[in-house]
């Protein structure tokens, strides 16, 4: 795989530490504003099969940047809108699902801000992933590199797109940072009635 191992697959944390809700009123502004930084949300980007090959994979459809770079790139602007990044790819469905249903826990603790999801050629035939988002809750961004309305037929319907608060398509790469921008966009206080 030639992304970073670690860029990767750093995981949720179980519980890092208190959120700024439990900043008590009795505290400093500096405590406060240590506590705050130390509560920082994660924002979650999910790569499904053969985005690990990003660079190598038919360049004149998904360009000559590799996953990593989307990574550091993601790290990049996910800092700019202060969180960290969770960036992860797999090959495999169930594991794909498996940090779905993780992710939408974490939201519901207020550890996540929520995931743009690239699911990859599972986009078009995974029920399973359809399934996961639904049950977990997770506020989805759908991304996809390509236009995949304007490709082969069979990428036309995806399981994903009536399950996420978004869908972002064509953009090439940029459309990651930019799915990251959406995600803040949806969780404006001006947007609150339509969170997914
Ligand atoms: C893709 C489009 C899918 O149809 C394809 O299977 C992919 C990549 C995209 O980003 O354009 O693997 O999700």
């Amino acid at each position: 795989m030639p992304v970073r191992r670690a860029a990767l697959t750093c995981c949720i944390p179980s519980l890092r530490t208190r959120t700024s809700a439990q900043a008590g009123p009795g505290m400093t502004r500096s405590e406060r504003g240590l506590i705050e930084r130390s509560a920082m949300t994660e924002v979650l980007v999910l790569n499904g099969p053969n985005l690990n090959m990003l660079g190598d994979r038919e360049p004149e459809i998904y360009g000559s940047l590799t996953l990593a770079d989307v990574a550091d790139t993601c790290r990049t602007t996910a800092a700019e809108l202060g969180w960290e990044l969770d960036f992860r790819q797999s090959n495999h469905e169930g594991e794909l699902v498996e940090w779905v249903q993780e992710a939408g826990r974490a939201q519901r603790d207020g550890r996540l801000i929520g995931a743009v999801i690239n699911a990859g050629a599972y986009t078009h035939t995974s029920i399973a992933l359809h399934d996961a988002v639904a049950g977990s809750g997770l506020r989805v961004v759908e991304l996809h590199i390509s236009n995949v309305h304007a490709r082969e037929p069979f990428r036309h319907h995806s399981y994903l797109s009536s399950v996420a608060a978004a869908v972002l398509i064509g953009f090439g790469v940029a459309g990651y940072p930019m799915a990251l921008r959406g995600l803040q966009a949806l969780i404006a206080p001006a947007n609150e009635g339509n969170l997914s």
